[in-house]
């Protein structure tokens, strides 16, 4: 079997965690990568024995089987766009974009393409997030709390929100993926800014969401600590109430209460590892998949409403 060639554009931090896990993979081959910082390039080359290669056009002129796309949120549209109308089967790191329109703009036209696509929302392959899922099922829920209770991350985009989207949309939309599918489909979010930052980014927000099912959420950030407090959902269904996050589980039901803890890197692995299945037409289940494009989408526009909201303090239907 032929191996399957790989490319990246984007050579920081998350692209080497891809590669980490695809250069163990026997059947990948990383073959370029390029990244406007020629040095970050040349690092990844190293450390991942690929080459580097001055531009996109390059990189699409290395036959290439897929594109890892590991840029910051601001780089997101015209990368896309020109490696779908390549034909070339494209992971694309969350979030999809800054804005909304770039995402649904990018959308349509990978639509058009058909290129295999898949975004890196990993939390829904997580094994925390299959027993929750088990837990919850045949259950009626009521009630969501999410959060995500962090510090502001180091990377120099992170800070100036015209160029990460802020805190719901850079890092939050992971738990607003889960919530998605865990609880189901928002449909209107309340949200309030607790201020800005130096950057624009929101110091903290706060807000509420109705879910299709009846539910009823609160969800919650903040960027002002030294380090990651808590990111994940607590659900109260009829008799239980599950907690989840990427590599933790708490459950509280008629037998008690117990939390369990899991490795972060078993769903990191996975989502890469069903990639590739999928580049090879190999069936995987949904739930050890990664969401393409078009799926990624409704947990966007969910973080961007949430940001909008918090924004101008209204109400907005999630559509
Ligand atoms: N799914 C996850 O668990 C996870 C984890 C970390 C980061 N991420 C996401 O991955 C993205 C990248 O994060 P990171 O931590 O690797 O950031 P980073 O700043 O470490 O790396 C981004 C790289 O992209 C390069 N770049 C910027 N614009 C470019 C362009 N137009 N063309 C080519 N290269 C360009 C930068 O020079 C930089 O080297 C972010 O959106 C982040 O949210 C996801």
């Amino acid at each position: 079997m032929a191996p399957c060639r790989i490319g990246f554009v984007g050579t920081g931090g998350v692209a080497h965690r891809h590669a980490r896990v695809l250069g163990a993979m026997p059947d990948v081959r990383l073959v370029a990568a390029t990244d406007v910082d020629r040095a970050c390039a040349a690092v990844f080359a190293e450390a991942h024995g690929a080459r580097v290669v001055p531009d996109l056009d390059a990189l699409l002129g290395e036959e290439l089987d897929a594109v890892y796309l590991c840029v910051p949120p601001f780089a997101h549209g015209e990368l896309e766009v020109a490696i779908a109308s390549a034909g070339v089967a494209l992971f694309v790191e969350k979030p999809l974009a800054c804005d909304r329109p770039t995402a649904e703009w990018v959308a349509r036209r990978i639509s058009t393409s058909g290129v295999l696509t898949r975004v890196g929302h990993h939390w829904r392959c997580a094994d925390p997030v299959q027993r929750a899922r088990k837990l919850l099922d045949g259950r009626r829920i009521r009630l969501v709390s999410g959060s995500w209770l962090d510090c502001t991350p180091p990377a120099a985009w992170w800070a100036d929100r015209a160029r990460s989207g802020g805190p719901l949309v850079e890092q939050a939309v992971h738990v607003l993926d889960l919530a998605r599918v865990l609880v189901g489909e928002v449909t209107e979010v309340h949200a309030a800014s607790g201020g800005r930052l130096p950057g624009g980014v929101e110091s903290a927000t706060g807000a509420l969401l109705c879910f299709a099912g009846g539910a009823v959420g609160t969800f919650a950030t903040a960027c002002v600590l030294d380090g990651k407090h808590r990111a994940g959902l607590e659900i109260v269904a009829d008799g239980i109430v599950v907690g989840v996050g990427e590599d933790w589980l708490d459950v509280r039901d008629g037998e008690g209460a117990h939390r369990a803890e899991y490795d972060a890197m078993a769903a990191r692995t996975a989502v890469d590892a069903a990639f590739v299945a999928a580049l090879r037409g190999t069936p995987v289940p949904p739930e050890r998949d990664a969401p393409d494009h078009a799926e990624a989408l409704r947990s966007h526009r969910l973080a961007c409403a949430l940001a909008r909201s918090a924004g101008s303090g209204r109400a907005e239907m999630v559509r």
